[in-house]
C-alpha cells in the first residue's frame, strides 16, 4: 500500500511530482493555509504531513496524527513545529535549509536599499500625484549605503550570504552570533562584536536568527534605544525576534531612522497596525524566499526529504537527527 501524504496547500509542481511517484496524495490545492480544525481532521489517517510555516504543528496536531511518521515543512524555519514533541513521538521532521540562502540574502538587500533610499516612498509619492518639481536639492533625501557599517545579527548561512554582498558596497561588516566564526572572518572580511557593540556602531542592522525561546524579542526597547538615530533595521527572519510595539515607538519617536520588514509579530499584518501609517518603514508580506527558482527548489527539497524517510534513508535535510535513536528508520520505512 502506498503511503498517504497530506499536502496542506498549493505548492510548486516540482514537489507534487516527487510525492506522486511514491505516495497517495491528499492535496489541498488552495492558496490559503489549512485551518487548524481541518488539519486536525485531515491528519488523522495520513503517514506523512507536508506543510508550510503558516500551519502550526503543535502537540494537538501531532497527537491527532495517529499514523504520522514524518513532517516535511517547505521552510527553513521550524518554529511552527513542536519539534521536541515530534521527536519524542518518533516523528521525523525535514525542512529546506540552504536552497533559499542566496534568494533571502538578495531580499534583505532589497529591503535595505529600499529603506535607505526611500524607494517605496518615492513610488507612493508619484502615484499620489505629489511629484511637483522634476528635481529639488533637498527632496527625499535618504542615507548612503556604500562605505557604511553593516551589522549582521545571526551569522549562519543567510547572514554570511548578506556579508558577501556587502563587499561590493565597500562596507565595514560586523557580525554577532552565539558561535563566533573565526574561520570565516578573514575570508569574508568581517569582524566579530558583542551584540551591544553592533547596536551602537552599525548604520544598518540585519537580523538572520531563528525564532527560539532565547531569541524571542531579542530586539526590544533597550536595544532600539542603543542604536544610532540614523540606523536602519532590517528583518527577514521572524517577526517575533523584535518587540514590534517597541519598534513602532522607535520609528515614531526617531530612536532609529527606518526599518525594512518582511516578517511580523502577527501575519498577515493586521490592517489597523500602526506600521501601515508610518512612512519610514518598508513592508513586504513574508516574501524573502519567493523567487520562482527558489520556491520550486524548496518544494522539491521538502518532498525528496519526506520520500527519503519513507524509504528508510537519512536525507541531509533531516532536522531532528535525535529521532533516529527514538524510532529507527526501519520502523518508519514504507516504500
Ligand atoms: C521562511 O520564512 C522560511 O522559514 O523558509
Amino acid at each position: 500500500m502506498k503511503p498517504k501524504v497530506l499536502v496542506t496547500r498549493r505548492i510548486p509542481e516540482t514537489g507534487i511530482r516527487i510525492l506522486k511517484e511514491h505516495c497517495e496524495i491528499r492535496y489541498r490545492d488552495a492558496l490559503e493555509p489549512m485551518s487548524r480544525e481541518e488539519l486536525l481532521k485531515e491528519i488523522r489517517d495520513v503517514d506523512a504531513l507536508y506543510c508550510t510555516l503558516s500551519e502550526k504543528v503543535d502537540r494537538g496536531v501531532i497527537d491527532a496524527g495517529k499514523n504520522l511518521r514524518v513532517v516535511a515543512t517547505m521552510s527553513v524555519g521550524v518554529d511552527h513545529i513542536d519539534v521536541d514533541y515530534a521527536t519524542s513521538r518518533g516523528i521525523y521532521v525535514v525542512y529546506t535549509p540552504g536552497v533559499l540562502t542566496e534568494t533571502t540574502a538578495d531580499f534583505a538587500w532589497a529591503l535595505l536599499m529600499a529603506a535607505a533610499r526611500r524607494v517605496v516612498e518615492g513610488d507612493r509619492l508619484i502615484r499620489a500625484g505629489g511629484w511637483r518639481f522634476s528635481w529639488a536639492p533637498t527632496m527625499m533625501l535618504g542615507y548612503d549605503v556604500h562605505g557604511k557599517v553593516l551589522g549582521i545579527i545571526g551569522f549562519g548561512r543567510i547572514g554570511q550570504a548578506v556579508a558577501r554582498r556587502a563587499k561590493g558596497f565597500d562596507m565595514k561588516v560586523l557580525y554577532y552570533d552565539i558561535e563566533r566564526r573565526e574561520d570565516l572572518e578573514k575570508k569574508l572580511g568581517v569582524e566579530y562584536r558583542p551584540m551591544d557593540e553592533i547596536l551602537r556602531e552599525a548604520d544598518f542592522i540585519t537580523l538572520h536568527i531563528p525564532l527560539t525561546p532565547q531569541t524571542e524579542r531579542l530586539i526590544g526597547e533597550r536595544e532600539l534605544r542603543m542604536m544610532k538615530k540614523t540606523a536602519i533595521l532590517i528583518n527577514t527572519s521572524r517577526g517575533k525576534v523584535i518587540d514590534q510595539e517597541a519598534l513602532i515607538r522607535a520609528l515614531k519617536m526617531g530612536w532609529i531612522a527606518a526599518a525594512g520588514l518582511d516578517v511580523f509579530d502577527e501575519e498577515p499584518l493586521p490592517t489597523d497596525s500602526p506600521l501601515i501609517n508610518l512612512e519610514n518603514v518598508v513592508l513586504t508580506p513574508h516574501i524573502a524566499s519567493a523567487s520562482y527558482e527558489t520556491r520550486s527548489k524548496m518544494a522539491e527539497y521538502a518532498a525528496s526529504g519526506l520520500i527519503s524517510i519513507l524509504k528508510g534513508e537519512v536525507p541531509d535535510n533531516l532536522y531532528n537527527r535525535e529521532v533516529l535513536k527514538i524510532r529507527p528508520l526501519s520502523d518508519v520505512k514504507m516504500i
